[in-house]
């Protein structure tokens, strides 16, 4: 079943697909393992800081279809640019042959979000394509954001104008690390979905909690983000390991000291979205 399908099958059967974003090869073995165990199609989300961080988008490229060559992975896998800013950033992840590209024009005034998407679109070859539109707060690659809700009457006239296949609505949800309880507007969520039928990308899944998550999945969420969570559930055990272990130095048990906490992390989303078996 191609992606596309998969997207529509999830947003009628009422799952979501992880988004699982990687910073490194440990990451990205990990939870494409975790992916493997539970059947789950995944998008393993590469914000263009990570991509820089690994080498650049060829190596990102390289080394997931690598694992999942010598890993036989064969749950479907889509490796997603998360957050491009610049028509220029889209087309070299195209160009280095990711599967699927987000162009985050939130910071544009809205007709400027909508040209570039559109030229993002014609550049594509056959990559699944996402926006944004209001603005999704918190911090990403270490930068902090406004939070701008998205309205009904926008999200309906930005898919009138572009050939998208995702969209992430700002509907309260942030990056990082959240201040008190998040408080998501389903309300609007379950409108944009069932007036336009689009697929609804959830950023910022991290730190909200399991019954809001499932609540938002009800509501038209067909793609859910997660960065943060899989960090700390991997630094509560490496910080545990390095304490107890402070003579070690080998750099590959350091790293995967963290790995259990990781996958914990990625397995109970998987859970929570219900993507487990979809594969
Ligand atoms: P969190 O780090 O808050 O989970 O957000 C991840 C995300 O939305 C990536 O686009």
């Amino acid at each position: 079943m191609n992606f596309r399908d998969l997207l529509l099958k999830a947003k009628n059967e009422k799952f979501a697909i992880p988004q699982f974003n990687i910073n490194n090869l440990e990451w990205a073995k990990y939870i494409l393992e975790v992916c493997e165990e539970e059947k789950s199609p995944v998008f393993l989300g590469v914000s263009s800081g990570a991509a820089k961080y690994m080498g650049g988008f060829n190596v990102v490229v390289g080394m997931v279809r690598g694992l999942i060559k010598d890993l036989n992975i064969t749950v479907p896998v889509m490796i997603h640019l998360d957050h491009a800013t610049t028509f220029e950033l889209c087309r070299e992840a195209v160009d280095a042959g990711f599967d699927s590209i987000m162009f985050d024009g939130s910071k544009l005034d809205y007709e400027e979000n909508i040209k570039i998407t559109n030229e993002v679109k014609k550049y594509l070859k056959g990559q699944l394509l996402e926006a944004e539109i209001g603005k999704i707060g918190g911090e990403e690659d270490g930068l902090a954001n406004e939070l701008m809700f998205t309205t009904l009457e926008e999200a309906e006239d930005f898919i009138s104008k572009t050939d998208i296949d995702m969209l992430a609505p700002a509907l309260g949800s942030v990056h990082g690390i959240y201040k008190g309880e998040p408080n998501i507007k389903t309300d609007i969520m379950k409108d944009i979905s069932s007036k336009t039928n689009m697929p609804l990308v959830l950023h910022g899944g991290s730190g909200i909690p399991e019954e809001t998550l499932k609540k938002a999945v009800q509501c038209g969420i067909t793609k859910a983000n997660f960065n943060t969570e899989l960090q700390l559930g991997w630094h509560e055990d490496v910080l545990k390991f390095v304490e107890s272990n402070k003579e070690v130095y080998d750099p590959r048990k350091v790293i995967s000291s963290g790995e259990q906490g990781l996958k914990k992390v990625a397995r109970e989303y998987i859970r929570i979205l219900g993507s487990g078996g979809k594969a």
